[in-house]
């Protein structure tokens, strides 16, 4: 049985398409991506997941269950991180997690231990008394994720954990997740930190303007979208960039550079040196960054 199935999953929001008939599998114990431009449609693909907002069409099923027909068994065994906070400001840090057990009638006893012990995984032992005003935006973030292990969740969704984290937090993080998917426990991702997908994705989608428009391993993303290598060359003239075009090698031309996507690096280096000058250029490895650009175009969406 699949974590989720999603079929034709669509979003209208006053007849704008949030998520445009999208279909996607993703398996029990794997660590799935979603990541796409701001307002690609990935936060409100996750609300409907973990049944936050209704589906508008189309079929969606998580851990087996219909989310029209059981959204409260689905709350029951998901653990959610929304993008936004919204721990609650009267309650200090500790209580935030125990008033949340409570809504999983975990008794008492054990509802205190286990917010103890995130607590301290999340290396926020210290600030347990502390009102929620009075933490800082990255501690926040962790408390929220926290929180969302409160009911020892069989899937977790992710919505931007590590925005706004210092490296530390960022890495310890990470560490948890793969943590949970040692102990096969689902995890949804959504981020903005390609090398953070790269990391920690099993699979991936990039989604933009609600579409999913690429699905694969991030390896496989990247051999297939980009190659082996990435050639920036920085203020190509006009003659360079036709010579590109004509030998047929993949390119992009930005404001300032020209970018061309190889598996060869050295070779395509090396006969472009012996009939241009090159005032700077770098040889690199590709990445999902690249992927991720070249799928989705270089203008800010808006
Ligand atoms: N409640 C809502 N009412 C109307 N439009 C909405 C609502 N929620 C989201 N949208 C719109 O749906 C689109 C997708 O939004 P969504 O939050 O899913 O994007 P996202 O991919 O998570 O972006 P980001 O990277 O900025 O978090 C956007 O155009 C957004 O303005
Ligand atoms: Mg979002």
């Amino acid at each position: 049985m699949p974590a989720v199935r999603a079929e034709g999953l669509t979003k209208m929001f006053d007849g704008f398409k949030a998520v445009d008939a999208i279909d996607f599998q993703i398996e029990e114990g794997e660590c799935f991506g979603f990541l796409g431009p701001n307002g690609a449609g990935k936060s409100t693909t996750m609300r409907m997941i973990h049944c936050g907002s209704p589906v508008t069409s189309g079929k969606l099923e998580v851990l087996g269950m219909d989310v029209n027909d059981s959204p409260r068994q689905i709350k029951q065994v998901i653990g959610v991180a929304p993008q936004e906070n919204n721990l609650d400001p009267d309650f200090t840090v500790r209580r935030n997690l125990t008033v949340y057990g409570r809504y999983f009638d975990i008794p008492n006893g054990e509802c205190g231990r286990r917010a103890d012990r995130l607590l301290e995984f999340m290396q926020l032992s210290e600030k347990r008394d502390e009102m929620i005003p009075e933490i800082s935006g990255g501690m926040k973030r962790r408390l929220i994720i926290a929180r969302a292990m409160m009911n020892e969740p069989r899937m977790l969704i992710l919505d931007e954990p590590t925005t706004g984290l210092d490296p530390q937090a960022r890495h310890l993080i990470w560490e948890k997740v793969r943590e949970l998917k040692r102990q096969k426990v689902t995890v949804l991702l959504t981020t903005h930190y390609m090398d953070e997908a790269e990391r920690l994705c099993d699979r991936l989608v990039i989604m933009d303007h609600g579409k999913i428009i690429l699905e694969g391993r991030p390896r496989e993303l990247i051999d297939r979208v980009i190659g082996a290598d990435v050639l920036e060359i920085d203020v190509p003239g006009d003659e360079m960039e036709a010579y590109v075009k004509e030998r047929g090698w993949q390119y992009e031309r930005t404001i300032d550079r020209l970018l061309v996507y190889t598996d060869q690096g050295q070779r395509v280096v090396a006969e472009l040196k012996e009939r241009f000058s090159m005032s700077y250029y770098l040889i690199r490895n590709a990445t999902l960054e690249d992927v991720f650009l070249r799928s989705t175009g270089r203008a800010l969406v808006e």
